[in-house]
């Protein structure tokens, strides 16, 4: 099995990608879902179909579902959220209010991952695509389960699987189902870890971060990128999305065209040597399966590989060293030596001749500083201390 997760800045187009990579695998053969963990639920408008909260053959080798954190409490996870809906009302807030609450932030992502767990366990499908939301931490839930648990635990008084003893004894006075709540969430929590694995498998699971030629996007994209390699993802590949055609130049757009070619040779210099794939502004909106089917052939031009994993590998990594840290960024094509490397905030800046090159580093950075560099090809560490 296969899984490929969208990831990027709200708008930039994970859904239509998604969705034109989901059509074009099912349409070369493969048992394919797409899966939409996005409560904003655009992929039903994408694929211009009513969509459910179960996979549903959408086409020939397609489904699709969008997941409902509500349908998926209920099926799966009911004595959870009547734990959950119980100990907020203990805590006075009103009933509902606590329905709502028993939707935190997380468990959208958190029910996907479990549904995902579900399918991979029994090898339902060949390919899952997720449509994910967009956030640029899709995946800090599924990285950080430690980090889950706490806030989790931190939302029941008392505290701790222990109380399974007293729950037994709520359930049989109030009928709570306390003890029954937290046998489940034990269980939940490790098929979140299990999931968590096969998600960091690079044999299995790729990230791919969608992005515009756009200032705002490619700083999120390249930031993404560094987060999901400190936590342990492999990005595969880099898909440009709604370049606007040298055509539009006569039409006024001039200003426009120069500047996004400047953006795309900072998404060449700044994301090789990950695969970069590129998609045309359609010049209309864009929905509905025939169009959707274009917009895989043209985004992959007709590579039949598509699916693999088309990267394998880490081009930064972050170590940590006595009295700080080695970034160590990969610089296939660079021979020359004559670096600088200078770090402005959370940024590190590279230049080589008249190339530059900048690398979000994870925020904690801003309170290092550049100590000095080697550069041994293709590998440039550059050291940072506290
Ligand atoms: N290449 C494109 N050309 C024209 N419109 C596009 C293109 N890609 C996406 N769109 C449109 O942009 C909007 C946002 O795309 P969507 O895929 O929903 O983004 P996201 O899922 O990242 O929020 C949608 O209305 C979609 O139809
Ligand atoms: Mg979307």
């Amino acid at each position: 099995m296969r899984i490929m997760l969208f990831t990027g800045k709200g708008g930039v187009g994970k859904t239509t990608l998604a969705a034109a990579t989901a059509l074009q695998a099912a349409q070369s053969g493969t048992k394919t879902l797409i899966l939409s963990t996005d409560p904003a639920h655009s992929l039903s408008d994408a694929l211009d179909q009513e969509l459910t909260p179960e996979p549903q053959e959408i086409a020939p080798n397609l489904f699709a579902q969008e997941v409902d954190v509500y349908y998926s409490m209920k099926k799966h996870w009911e004595n959870v959220r009547q734990l959950m809906l119980a100990t907020f009302r203990f805590q006075g807030v009103e009933n509902v209010v606590a329905e709502e609450l028993s939707a935190l932030p997380g468990m959208e992502e958190a029910s996907a991952f479990l549904w995902l767990e579900e399918y991979h366990r029994e090898g339902l499908y060949d390919l899952i695509v997720i449509d994910s939301a967009p956030t640029g931490e899709t995946l800090s839930l599924l990285s950080l389960p430690q980090v889950t648990q706490s806030w989790v635990m931190k939302a029941f008084p008392g505290q701790r699987f222990a109380m399974k003893g007293f729950g037994a004894m709520v359930r049989g006075m109030t009928g709570i189902p306390l003890d029954y709540g937290l046998d489940e969430l034990e269980r939940l929590f490790d098929k979140l870890e299990r999931i968590q694995k096969v998600m960091q498998d690079p044999e299995i699971s790729s990230i791919r971060v969608v992005l515009n030629p756009e200032r705002m996007v490619i700083r999120e994209a390249k930031r993404a990128l560094t987060y999901l390699q400190l936590y342990g993802y492999n990005v595969d590949a880099v898909l440009v999305n709604r370049i606007l055609p040298e055509t539009a130049r006569a039409g006024g757009f001039e200003q426009y065209l120069d500047q996004q070619a400047d953006y795309l040779e900072e998404i060449e210099q700044s994301f090789q040597p990950l695969p970069i794939f590129k998609l045309a502004h359609q010049g209309r909106e864009v929905f509905g399966r025939p169009l959707l089917q274009e917009i895989g052939q043209s985004l992959y031009g007709g590579r039949k590989d598509f699916m693999e994993v088309l990267y394998q590998d880490k081009p930064f990594e972050l170590r940590e060293i006595t009295g700080g840290y080695t970034a160590r960024l990969k610089l296939p094509f660079v021979q020359d030596k004559d670096f600088t490397v200078n770090k402005y905030g959370d940024e590190l800046v590279v230049s080589i001749g008249n190339q530059r090159r900048t690398i979000a580093l994870p925020r904690f950075a801003n309170y290092l500083q550049v100590e000095g560099y080697t550069f041994e090809a293709p590998w440039l560490e550059v050291q940072l201390k506290r």
